[in-house]
């Protein structure tokens, strides 16, 4: 069976195109507040990351064709499909995140913030092009022009956009740098070519998130008083959304011949000490009660799944059901004990996995 037989070129732009709570999301944010931030703080840190983003090393990277002949893709049809599933999530966020750095750059009159955006907007649609081709060559595409303009904007406050870009930024790094140590110890299980970017990739995206540590660094009152409690809440968030969302991949992460849950909490480990650099607390991922609760809350998004294909009143009331038991899952997450954190004085980090 082909690709094209199990997801058509239009299905996968649609399947790009629904919302769900485990999708990646488009946002616009108020623009005028992004003009405010003030960058002098850490110019000279903020200067030297602006000369390694117009130095562009990757540049030639992403350029180069993938040589499927001497890399072929071994996939049973149970894989690619849900390979399929993860590339398209993936070209969804890259693009999502190239879309939002993009209209920062339109609408900001801040010369600091515009120059950085277009760098990133710059990395992110090269990364989803990347992942495009790779579509391409298993029969599918996704029409990102017109997801553009079809998908929904959620509106989002600057700071939500900090905390979250910041996070996933650091969290991309974190799986893609997992991911491509482990295929350089077990290079028979790569199955598809496209892991041997990883490396370069990642460090775009470790990048990315240095630009946005610098930014909320240099403009403290985001890290302190009530904030906290933003930043705890998008820590538990994002941490928990991966952890579900991996959980629902089994095949890709056998075929890894990686462990989704030891993956996650790998995860979970680098991007706790990388948001050291920032973050005044980090979540306590060895505690059981967090882990019990990330357990809780994938059981629950199976029960959705299988409650919503029942549908009906039946299906409906289950569902209601599992959304309040979600969201107290989320609330025993949230009053778990945290970590304080120092910051440290310099903010730029060299990536160390
Ligand atoms: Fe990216
Ligand atoms: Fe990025």
């Amino acid at each position: 069976m082909n690709a094209t037989a199990i997801h058509p070129a239009r299905s996968t732009t649609e399947q790009a195109i629904a919302d769900t709570l485990l999708a990646p999301r488009f946002y616009r944010t108020d623009y005028k507040a992004l003009d405010k931030l003030n960058i002098e703080p850490v110019r000279a840190e903020w200067d030297a990351m602006m000369a390694e983003f117009e130095r562009d090393e990757n540049r030639g990277h992403f350029r180069k064709a993938i040589d499927y002949e001497a890399n072929p893709i071994r996939m049973t049809p149970e894989l690619q499909e849900e390979f399929l599933d993860f590339l398209v999530s993936s070209v969804t966020s890259e693009y999502s995140g190239c879309v939002l750095y993009q209209e920062i750059n339109k609408h900001v009159d801040n010369p600091d913030i515009a120059a950085l955006m277009a760098y990133m907007a710059r990395d992110e649609s090269r990364h989803a092009g990347f992942i495009n081709k790779a579509l391409n060559h298993l029969g599918v595409a996704v029409d990102l022009g017109f997801l553009k303009r079809a998908k929904n904007y959620t509106f989002f406050k600057p700071k939500y956009i900090y905390y979250a870009t910041y996070l996933s930024e650091k969290i991309g790094y974190a799986r893609y740098i997992t991911i491509f140590r482990h295929l350089e110890r077990h290079p028979e299980y790569r199955f598809h070519p496209i892991f041997n970017w990883f490396q370069e990739w990642c460090n775009d995206e470790y990048r990315h998130g240095e630009a946005l540590a610098l930014i909320m660094r240099a403009n403290p009152h985001l890290l302190g008083g009530g904030n906290k409690l933003w930043i705890r809440f998008f820590l538990i968030a994002v941490y928990a959304t991966m952890y579900v969302r991996d959980h629902t991949r089994p095949q890709l992460y056998q075929a890894l011949g990686m462990d989704p849950t030891e993956f996650d909490y790998r995860v979970f480990d680098i991007t706790t000490e990388i948001t050291r650099q920032v973050f005044p607390l980090t979540l306590d991922t060895d505690n059981p009660t967090f882990r019990r609760c990330l357990e809780r809350l994938r059981e629950l998004n199976l029960a959705n799944i299988a409650a919503r294909e029942q549908g009906g009143l039946v299906g409906n009331a289950k569902r209601a059901g599992i959304a309040v038991a979600s969201a107290l899952t989320f609330a025993r997450l949230y009053l778990l004990p945290t970590r304080h954190n120092d910051l440290p004085e310099k903010v730029l980090l060299a990536p160390a996995w």
